[in-house]
This record gives structure tokens, sequence and C-alpha cells, in this order.
């Protein structure tokens, strides 16, 4: 997969990045972008490996976060308060005081109830917060139901009928300053009608409650633009041009307000692969099951979400054959593929999972007490490790 690196000597199973592809997808990106004005927030969750960071850093994109954590870390890698967002259902009052402390962009509110709480330890700490209202748009990303967000069904967001409430509970109260609307519908979604929907809906909801009106100027679209997981090699970049062309075309709000995005996936999915060890290759009564050193705990997007990702095996040959490609935690649904053709596979074999840039090492358990698997990086000629030279995060704890 890497023309003159030996990884057999390398302990798996691992996550290999390929910085270049990276940088590639990031610079095209915030071009595409910046052709609009847009501004791009980063979702952290999807990777937080500093390495990885400091590539999008310095494409300039701002970043998303869900956490205090997350928050901690950005601004611990040197993104700039003025450029992080934070939202999520569940602040705890002592994450809501880390972000007031720290004067972040925005908090992006998902409640009334959170409001209040916001106003209440915005007040206490002498500070005006600024906030962004989430608000639950009602529309169908048609996506996994998993990863779905936007559904009156879902917990996340404001309901419509609550937004007039909320936005005269924000003019009414000095404590926090409204900035706009935020919304996020879900998670790799690979057509444009809920994009298009999403556009028609915020325009529409923007002019509907007159939102210029109580001091909006700021309208976050969210992530969710999808990667091709079937053929990654073929897709390696995201098409952003048509993404963000289709948002100008589709956005009907006053000229002054900044359209901002939180990319996750799109921007590191189609880096990053796990590179995983075949320990046995076992018969079944009526499959051939491959059993490799990576398990749900390295990359639980097939278990929770039936996710396909490519699995290739580079150091085989013909015939191709079926096989059961599963992990060695104790649980049924370590599997990430079924009846998966591959050439013929032995113990051994290195296997390249592929698109896992986003949401596979940032969601990785230590179930089964686990070790925790390295990132390994490569760009043209250079390899270096995770495990050394890496400036420590200091996490600080919230409760
Ligand atoms: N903004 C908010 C408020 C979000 O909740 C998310 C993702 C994003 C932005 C970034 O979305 P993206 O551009 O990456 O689609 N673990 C799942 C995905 C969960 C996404 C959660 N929220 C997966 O592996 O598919």
């Amino acid at each position: 997969m890497i023309p003159g690196f030996d990884f057999s000597q390398i302990q798996t199973p691992f996550y290999l990045y390929d910085l270049d592809l990276l940088e590639q997808t990031a610079t095209l990106a915030a071009r595409e972008a910046s052709r609009y004005g847009y501004f791009v927030h980063y979702a952290i969750k999807a990777n937080h490996e500093p390495v990885v960071l400091e590539v999008l850093k310095r494409a300039g994109f701002g970043i998303d976060c869900v956490s205090g954590n997350e928050v901690n870390a950005a601004l611990d890698y040197g993104f700039p308060a003025n450029a992080i967002a934070f939202a999520g259902v569940g602040k705890t009052d002592a994450e809501i005081r880390f972000a007031l402390e720290n004067d972040i962009f925005s908090l992006n509110c998902e409640s009334l109830e959170e409001l209040e709480v916001i106003a209440e330890l915005a007040s206490k700490a002498g500070k005006q917060a600024r906030v962004a209202l989430r608000v639950n748009p009602g529309i169908d990303a048609k996506t996994h139901h998993h990863i779905t967000t936007g559904l009156n069904e879902n917990k996340f967001g404001i309901p419509l009928e609550q937004l007039k409430a909320a936005l005269d509970f924000c003019q009414a109260t000095s404590h926090i300053q409204f900035i706009g609307l935020h919304f996020h519908i879900g998670s790799q979604i690979t057509s444009p009608d809920p994009f298009i929907r999403l556009c028609e809906k915020a325009s529409e909801i923007w002019e509907a409650y007159d939102i210029s009106a109580y001091g909006g100027r700021v309208l976050n679209l969210g992530g969710g633009l999808g990667i091709h997981y079937e053929d990654p090699a073929a897709n390696p970049v995201p098409d952003f041009a048509s993404f963000f062309r289709l948002v100008a075309n589709h956005l009907e709000i006053p000229r002054e307000v900044k359209v901002h995005f939180e990319l996750g996936r799109s921007l590191v999915g189609q880096c990053g692969s796990l590179v995983t060890k075949v320990l046995y290759v076992k018969k079944g009564q009526q499959k051939q099951f491959v059993i490799t050193d990576a398990g749900m705990t390295e990359l639980l997007r097939p278990a929770l979400y039936q996710a396909v990702h490519k699995i290739e095996n580079p150091g085989s040959e013909n015939p191709i054959q079926p096989y059961d490609v599963v992990g060695p935690i104790c649980e049924s649904s370590d599997i990430f593929a079924k009846e998966v053709m591959l050439p013929k596979t032995s113990r051994g074999d290195m296997l390249f999972i592929r698109s896992c840039g986003a949401y596979a090492q940032s969601m990785s358990l230590r179930y089964n007490l686990r070790s925790s698997a390295p990132a390994y990086f490569f760009r043209q000629k250079e390899f270096f490790s995770n495990l050394s030279n890496q400036p420590e995060l200091s996490i600080p704890v919230f409760v």
C-alpha cells in the first residue's frame, strides 16, 4: 500500500494515516468554502490525534466540540477560542463554566432548560455567554438511524415550537448574547436532498422568526457530508465543490449572515486505515473465518451501525474467495464484514481496513482490557508514530 515501507516489524493493530491525503482534503475543503466566505469548524470527535489536528489547524479551520475535554484539547492544540463551537444536549455546569471562562465562539444550546442554566452560570461568572440556538428542523437525513439527529423524535436541538420562547428569553437576558442558529441533521449523508431541505428550512426559519431582528448573524449548518466507503481508492476526496455550491444555491438569508459548517468525517475519513494481522483462518461449517488481531474495540462502526468498510489484503494474490472477517472480542457482533471477497488469505497476512480516519480511533474502547492501538503517519518519504514526541494533553476532569 505504501511502497518502501515494511510493516512486518510493527506491532499490530495500528491506525495508519496518509498525511498527504489529509492535507489535500483539507486544502480543497478550505478553498471551496472560502469561495462563498463560509467558515468551517472541524468536528474534533471524528479524530483527535494531535498530528491530524495540526494539519487541520494549518488549513485554517476552527473546531466543533461536544464535551469540555474536547474544548480543552482544542485550546491546548492552539485553536483560537473564538473559533470553537460547543454543542451537546447534556453539557454539565463545569463544562459550561469552562466554555465561559475561555470565551469560546459559541455555546450551541440545545434546550430551553439548558438556556436557563447558561444564563444563570454566565450571570454568576459576570460574563455574557455567546449562544447559538440549535434547532431541530424535523428533517430526515436518510442515513443510518443511529446517526440521524434532525428528526423530531431525536433528542437533539430545540423543537421548532419552542424557538420563539428561546429567542425571547435570549433577548430578555442580559447575560446571553444571541448570535444565531445552529443545525446538524445527521452524519454520512450521501445524497444532496437532505442538505437542500436543510438550506430551505433554515432560510424559511430565519425569515419567519425574524432572526436578524434578534441579532442573529451566524447560521451554522453543522456537518454530515458523507464519504465513499465502498471504493475509497477511486473517491479519496469528497466533492466539496458541489457541496458548498449546493448550499450557496439553496440558502436565502440576508447577505451579512456568516455561514458556518462543522465537518468531521469528510475531512479525515479517507486518510486513515486500520492495519491488522490475520491470526487464524478458521474453517467453519459453512464459511471461512478470517480472525484478525483488531476487533470492534479498534473499529466499532460495523458492530454499531452495520457500516461497510473496504478490506484489502495487498500481500496476497488470487484466487478470490468469500470470508467472514471477524475480530477477537468476546461479542458476536465483533464482525468487520460478512462474505467479503478477498484473495486467498493466510495467517500472518496484513489486512488494511480502509476509511478509518473518522470515528475509528476516536471511538476505540478498552473493553476486554485491550491495549490502545497506536497511530502511525506517513507523507512521501517520512514515517512516524504517535508513540514518540507527542505533547501531552492536560485533560481536566469535568464532573
Ligand atoms: N456537528 C455536530 C453537532 C455533530 O454532532 C456531528 C457529528 C458533527 C458536526 C460532524 O458530523 P460529520 O461531518 O462527521 O458527519 N460515530 C458515527 C458518527 C456520529 C456523528 C456524531 N455527530 C459514525 O461512526 O458514523
